[in-house]
C-alpha cells in the first residue's frame, strides 16, 4: 500500500498524515496492511469515556492544595522509576521522562491515565509462551535469530532461546500498566508535581505552576516529545514556531488533537488522534 510504504520509508513524514488515517491503517482488517502500518507507525487506541472522566477528576485533585515534593520523589522512585529514567536515576523499560511526556499537567496525566492510547513502536507489551508452559511478558529489547530478550519492570531481563518459544505475540498494550493514578489524593498530587517540577529543575513558583496547568497562556507549551512518541521517526523540524506543534487535550470538541503550523491563513492544520 503506497501510503504505508511512504510513511515507512519516511518519504511522507507520518506527521503529515492525519492521525485518523493512521489509526484506520494500524487497525485495518487486512492483516498484511495492518502489520506493515504497525511496523511503520506504532499503535493507537481510542480512550474510552471512563478514562476521560478519570482524567478530569484527577486533574481537579492535582490542582487543589499544595504538594509535598519530597513525598512525590519517594513515590516516583517506587512507582515510576522502576521503569523510567528521570534525571539520571531509574530503569530503561520506558522512555527517559526527563525530556518527554511532562510538558504540561494535561500531557502527563493523559500519559499516566491512558498509557495504551498511543504506544510508541518497540514499547508494546510482548507476551511469550515457552514450550515448557511458562508465560513471560515485557518489552522486547533483543530479537535475534537465536533468541529474544524481554525487559520487565525493575529492569530485570529474561532471554529465551528461539527454539524454546511456543508462541510470541506483540499486543497493542503498553508495558506501562493502567491504573497508576489510583493513589490517595495527596499522594497523587505530590507525585504529579514532583514529576512536572522536581526541585533540581528549580523552584515550583506560582508562575511555573500556572504554565504547567495551562492557565493564562496564549500559546500552550510545545509538545514535540509526544509527537515523537507517535512514531520515533517523527521529528519536530520547527520546534518553536508560533506555539506549534502542540498536542491539545481538547480542541473544538475533539480530544487529543495534534495542532501543527498552518500552511496559510485559509488552511488549518489540526489532526485528531
Ligand atoms: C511497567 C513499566 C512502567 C511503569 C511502572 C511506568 N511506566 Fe510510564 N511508560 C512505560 C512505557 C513502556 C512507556 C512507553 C509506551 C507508552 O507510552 O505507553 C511509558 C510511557 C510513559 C510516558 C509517555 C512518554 C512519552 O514519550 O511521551 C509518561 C509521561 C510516563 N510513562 C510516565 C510514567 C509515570 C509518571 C509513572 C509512574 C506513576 C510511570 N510512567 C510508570 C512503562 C512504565
Amino acid at each position: 500500500m503506497a501510503l504505508v510504504d511512504s510513511i515507512r520509508s519516511a518519504q511522507v513524514p507520518a506527521s503529515e498524515v492525519p492521525a485518523a488515517v493512521i489509526r484506520n491503517l494500524v487497525n485495518h482488517k487486512n492483516t498484511w496492511l495492518r502489520d506493515r502500518a504497525r511496523e511503520g507507525v506504532g499503535t493507537f487506541t481510542d480512550p474510552n469515556e471512563d478514562r476521560l472522566a478519570v482524567l478530569d477528576q484527577k486533574r481537579a485533585i492535582v490542582i487543589a492544595g499544595q504538594p509535598n515534593l519530597e513525598n512525590g520523589r519517594q513515590l516516583a522512585e517506587s512507582t515510576c522509576l522502576i521503569c523510567h529514567k528521570f534525571n539520571g536515576k531509574g530503569q530503561s523499560v520506558g522512555p527517559d521522562l526527563t525530556g518527554v511526556g511532562r510538558s504540561s499537567l494535561d500531557a502527563l496525566l493523559a500519559n499516566i491515565i491512558m498509557p495504551n492510547q498511543i504506544v510508541g513502536n518497540g514499547y508494546e507489551l510482548v507476551v511469550v509462551e515457552t514450550k515448557d508452559f511458562r508465560t513471560l511478558s515485557g518489552r522486547l529489547i533483543e530479537n535475534s535469530p537465536n533468541r529474544i530478550t524481554l525487559i520487565q519492570a525493575g529492569g530485570s531481563t529474561t532471554s529465551i532461546e528461539r527454539d524454546e518459544i511456543q508462541s510470541m505475540e506483540t499486543t497493542n498494550q503498553s508495558v506501562m500498566p493502567e491504573g497508576l493514578e489510583s493513589l490517595p489524593d495527596q499522594d497523587l498530587r505530590d507525585l504529579i508535581w514532583y514529576i512536572l517540577s522536581p526541585p533540581e529543575e528549580g523552584p515550583l513558583t506560582d508562575e511555573k505552576k500556572k504554565n504547567l496547568i495551562g492557565l493564562h497562556i496564549q500559546s500552550p507549551p510545545i509538545d514535540g516529545e509526544s509527537v515523537a512518541l507517535w512514531d520515533p521517526a517523527w521529528q519536530v523540524i520547527a520546534p518553536d514556531f508560533e506555539g506549534t506543534p502542540v498536542k491539545l487535550p481538547n480542541h473544538l470538541g475533539r480530544q487529543n488533537v495534534l495542532s501543527i503550523h498552518p500552511w496559510n491563513l485559509q488552511k488549518p492544520r489540526h489532526f485528531s488522534a
